[in-house]
């Protein structure tokens, strides 16, 4: 077992650390596996109260491994990947995210299923999916057209532009920008410690009521994304797209009709 993921305790609170920096923190299949379980041990275990996510003071996470997807592409919802994102969605605790650095594919969706969000102002946030060829995953394309509208949704995940901590605070991605990841991470540890001192069964009925109108929808939603994701992997649009990051070039898509 490496230690790409550590897990932290400390007075209720579980810290997830991504800890791959030689790799801008991307996850891998194993990587998953050990979120996914920590966040369902996290969510059986009574003293836990409340989970805060971050990737250190460089990158919060540069999204999936591009090496794994050619190699070991998932394959179906049994995949770690989908472990994980149902973990994340099925959390019945409050999660933090404390975001410095690149944010990139599921280091932003995730972002979408935390209770509150904290970004270095210079973050970079990117859902680079029709880039790579893949299409958007982790209910994005239900939430982000219901929270920003089609127009600006279409420009974060049809075009895959980048934006930075500041825009994510400004469009309600994220609670607060704020000037340094110093500044980042003790903002985001007061706020999970907050949690931490609340009575932990109204918090969680009230993050249940406050999730639950839009849940059987954003589940399927979910599905039928990642079953497009998987199909996706394999096309030649995204093996070239993949294969040209890998290789440090621009992709060519000129051939696809
Ligand atoms: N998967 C695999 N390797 C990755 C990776 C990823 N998602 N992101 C970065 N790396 C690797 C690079 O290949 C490089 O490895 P090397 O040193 O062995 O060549 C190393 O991490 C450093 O990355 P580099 O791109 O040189 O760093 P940077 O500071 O110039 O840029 C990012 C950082 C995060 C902006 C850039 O790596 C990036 O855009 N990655 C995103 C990849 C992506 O499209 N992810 C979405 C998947 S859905």
């Amino acid at each position: 077992m490496n230690d790409h993921v550590q897990v932290e305790r400390n007075a209720g609170l579980v810290t997830l650390r991504l800890n791959r920096p030689e790799k801008k923190n991307s996850l891998t299949n194993a990587m998953y596996g050990q979120l996914a379980e920590a966040l369902r041990s996290a969510d059986a275990d009574s003293s836990v109260r409340a989970v805060l996510i971050t990737g250190g003071d460089d990158c919060f996470t540069s999204g999936n491994d591009v090496a794994d997807f050619l190699q070991n592409p998932p394959r179906d919802m049994s995949s770690n990947v989908f472990h994980f994102m149902l973990a994340l969605f099925e959390f019945s605790k409050p999660v933090v995210a404390a975001v410095c650095g690149p944010a990139v594919g599921i280091g932003t969706t995730l972002l979408l299923h935390c209770d509150l969000v904290y970004t270095q102002r210079d973050a970079l946030l990117r859902m680079p999916f029709v880039n790579l060829g893949l299409c958007p995953e982790f209910g994005s394309s239900l939430i982000l057209p219901q929270m920003l509208g089609h127009a600006k949704a279409a420009e974060l995940l049809l075009l895959g532009e980048s934006f930075s901590g500041a825009q994510a605070a400004q469009w309600g991605i994220a609670n607060q920008a704020l000037e340094d990841s110093q500044a980042t991470h003790a903002k985001a540890l007061e706020m999970a410690m907050r949690f931490v001192q609340l009575p932990p069964s109204a918090l969680a009925d009230s993050k249940r009521l406050m999730r639950s109108p839009d849940r059987q929808k954003l589940r399927e939603v979910i599905e039928e994304e990642g079953a497009l994701f998987c199909k996706r992997l394999h096309s030649p649009e995204a093996r070239e797209a993949m294969t040209a990051f890998m290789q440090r070039r621009q992709p060519d898509f000129s051939q696809f009709s």
